[in-house]
């Protein structure tokens, strides 16, 4: 398959029946997680297009022609973007399985928000608050946060 992968043109030989997790851990990309394996937990979440997408029960052969984001690209001369800055300064990072996959559900979250208002979250219509975070971020479990510090993070 032909795809952009964190912004870059990549060919990926993948077997057909391999997931995307699969395929993007065999090409070095180990920050999404393999949690449960059958779509329950998030940890293996990227962006696809800039959707969130469960990688492990996406095929591999999903990603020709769409641009992937994972949690790699998202640091940039080894500077923290500001979702994973605001993790890190909320103490929501403690064994880090789920963080990878939290932090591209947020990313894509926020972009969504900063696109719909246009470009400043804090006028746009979309209504903010704990509980629509909450709501956003349902399909990604934390066994050791307890989520309060997640929700404050984003
Ligand atoms: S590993 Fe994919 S949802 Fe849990
Ligand atoms: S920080 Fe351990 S699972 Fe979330």
């Amino acid at each position: 398959i032909q795809c952009q992968l964190n912004g870059k043109p990549v060919e990926l030989v993948v077997d057909v029946r391999q997931s995307l997790l699969e395929a993007l851990r065999a090409h070095g990309l180990t920050g999404c997680k393999e949690g449960c394996g059958v779509g329950e937990c998030g940890a293996c979440t990227v962006l696809i297009d800039k959707v969130p997408i469960d990688s492990c029960i996406t095929l591999a052969i999903r990603a020709e022609g769409r641009a992937i984001r994972t949690v790699e690209g998202e640091s940039i001369n080894g500077e923290l973007s500001p979702v994973q800055q605001a993790y890190v300064d909320a103490g929501a990072v403690q064994c880090g399985f789920c963080t990878p996959g939290l932090v591209m559900k947020t990313t894509s979250y926020v972009e969504g928000l900063s696109q719909s208002a246009g470009g400043c979250c804090q006028s746009g219509s979309h209504a903010i608050d704990r509980d629509d975070i909450r709501r956003e971020h349902a399909g990604n479990l934390c066994r050791c946060t307890g989520y309060q510090t997640v929700v404050d993070a984003v």
